[in-house]
């Protein structure tokens, strides 16, 4: 498919007002997104487990009015919020030319998140991805005759152009993003894993510890540029398509020992491109490296498969299989949670992506 078979042709513009409701999950790369170009376009394939419990919840009401330009409003939590506004904004122009009735209407965009405010977590997957479907449930609702399989396809190719790693948020297990020779991905849209999962990845769990609930110094649109000219950056697109491939086969085979190895060298490739890249940066903290060590001398005293994988941020994801999930939990409460600021931590496991939700 191209980018064309994206634009919505002709909608009922007789339709004066509409309401509608989605929830959709954040998702954690284990082959990590990190480069892009032009408009929004991978420099390599991704994958993704999407999660459950980590969700935002988005209600769009429309109503018609003077086609001249956007009007929105945006409600975070109960309170009118301009913060997010401009990144809106930016959604909206990249999506016009798909969207094409988005002058149309004025729209109040009521959004919640279900993890803490300022946890660090990053919400533009969730985010952007409630909206994307939202926008989807308007498109049908001004006439829009689509297949399902279209609806996901097109929230996925919309969600791209919010934040990337939004478009891996629309379906589950395992999300894939980006042209490559081992799937049937796209770089204009996330698919569904099509390959053999082994029982052994069913219902992965991730407790996210919330080692530093701050703002990042340095967002990942700034650091994704930095990969323009970035010295390694030629040879770290290849290992993500050499990465992407063995996981396929891992997948199937249910090799756990090698799972851990590709997704803890991946999180540590991530922040080694923040480190090499010019400016430099460092978004781990010190409790981020007591965390890992303390990861991996479990590791090795219970032979166990907990891993860990960090997203641009301080944050750690622990990974594990759901037959380790008594141990691990005990594990971090014991000795993982005193790394995490307020010793907060949010347990959550592999979802199905986004749901559409009732109007009350
Ligand atoms: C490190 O999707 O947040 O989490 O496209 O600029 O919105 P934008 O970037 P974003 O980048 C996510 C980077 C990552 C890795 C990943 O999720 O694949």
């Amino acid at each position: 498919m191209t980018a064309q078979d994206f634009i919505l042709e002709s909608y009922n513009s007789t339709i004066e007002k509409g309401k509608v409701k989605w929830s959709s999950p954040s998702n954690i790369a284990l082959v990590k997104y990190w480069g892009k170009r032009d408009q929004q376009i991978p420099q390599n394939p991704s994958i993704s487990f999407t999660l459950s419990n980590c969700k935002t919840i988005t209600e769009v009401t429309y109503v018609k009015k003077d086609s001249s330009d956007f009007s929105f409003d945006v409600i975070f939590e109960g309170v009118k919020n301009e913060a997010f506004k401009p990144k809106i904004e930016t959604f909206f122009k990249r999506i016009e030319a798909y969207v094409p009735f988005l002058k149309d209407y004025h729209f109040t965009i009521d959004t919640s998140n279900t993890f803490p405010h300022s946890s660090g977590i990053a919400s533009s997957a969730s985010g952007m991805s409630a909206l994307a479907m939202c926008l989807m449930s308007i498109e049908q609702e001004l006439g829009a005759q689509y297949s399902e399989e279209f609806v996901i396809k097109k929230a996925s190719f919309l969600a791209r152009l919010g934040s990337g790693s939004a478009c891996r948020s629309i379906e589950g297990e395992l999300v894939v993003w980006g042209q490559n020779d081992s799937t049937d991905s796209s770089d204009l849209y996330g698919i569904k894993f099509d390959g053999d999962i082994h029982p052994n990845f069913k219902n992965y769990q991730d407790t996210i510890l919330l080692v530093d609930k701050g703002e990042k110094q340095v967002s990942s649109t700034v650091g994704h540029k930095l990969m323009h000219g970035h010295p390694f950056a030629d040879e770290r697109f290849k290992q993500a398509h050499d990465n992407l491939a063995k996981l396929k086969s891992i997948f199937a085979s249910g090799d756990l020992e090698n799972f851990v190895k590709i997704v803890e060298s991946e999180a540590l490739t991530l922040h080694a491109m923040m480190m090499t890249s010019m400016p430099y940066f460092i978004l781990m903290k010190p409790n981020t490296l007591e965390v890992i060590n303390k990861i991996w001398a479990y590791r090795k005293a219970n032979n166990s498969n907990v891993c860990f994988t960090l997203d641009a941020g301080a944050n750690v994801h622990v990974l594990y299989p759901e037959s380790e999930q008594d141990s691990v939990l005990e594990f971090i409460k014991n000795e993982l949670s005193d790394y995490c600021q307020n010793q907060q931590y949010i347990v959550d496991f592999v979802g199905n992506g986004a749901e559409k939700l009732k109007i009350n």
